[in-house]
């Protein structure tokens, strides 16, 4: 079984995307948890339907939620794969990240390197691609790294935006590309299929 977790902080339609993809393709992948910078969220609502254990995590202090480092190690108890950031809008520590190099990727709603960075995250992404009247955007997974949105990339979809009349508008056509290129990535990943060579990503 390959075993990934689910780093969400609000909606999760990205979430719903790969628990239905992974219940149609019968592919032997496991969401082990979910886990929230928010102590509720929907994400949370999709995840106890489908009876998978939620934390809330956070760097502060507080009854509600679980450190960081007490993350690691039930990422670590549950035999972690993968760990996916599926709209989850904080940055992830340096601890974490050094714990599992290599093996978190995050969805990012444009096509990076472009639009990406500090406090480019949900509908902020769109208003600027907006704003500076881009032709085209799209999703973008890469590998995520010490730095926002800088990691390698791995697999990206574009899509015309010409005709558009709103950031909002923009934000829907890309959820629609996201939905299918995020759980067909985690598939690859399940079948080794993400190789790094020469210094680039290659999805075969
Ligand atoms: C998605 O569009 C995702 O790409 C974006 O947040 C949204 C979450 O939607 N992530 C970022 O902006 C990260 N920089 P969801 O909760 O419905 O999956």
């Amino acid at each position: 079984m390959y075993k990934i977790a689910v780093f969400v902080s609000g909606r999760g339609s990205n979430l719903k995307a790969i628990l239905n993809s992974i219940a149609k393709s019968k592919t032997k992948i496991e969401v082990v948890c979910v886990i929230s910078d928010k102590i509720e969220c929907s994400a949370f609502e999709i995840a106890n339907k489908y009876k998978i254990p939620t934390y809330s995590v956070s760097q502060s202090e507080n009854e509600f939620y679980v450190s960081y480092n007490e993350i690691i190690s039930i990422l670590k108890e549950f035999g972690t794969d993968l760990i996916v950031l599926a709209g989850f809008l904080k940055k992830i520590p340096d601890t974490l990240i050094d714990s599992f190099e290599k093996k978190i990727i995050n969805i990012h709603p444009a096509l990076l390197p472009s639009f990406g960075g500090k406090g480019m995250y949900g509908l902020n992404v769109h208003k600027a691609v907006f704003e500076k009247s881009a032709q085209v955007s799209g999703a973008t997974i890469h590998f995520v790294d010490k730095i926002y949105d800088n990691g390698k990339i791995i697999a990206q979809e574009s899509i015309n935006i010409n005709g558009v009349n709103s950031p909002e508008e923009i934000a829907k056509k890309v959820l629609k590309i996201e939905h299918k290129l995020l759980p067909k990535i985690i598939f690859k990943f399940s079948e080794n299929k993400v190789v790094e060579k020469n210094n680039r990503i290659y999805v075969f």
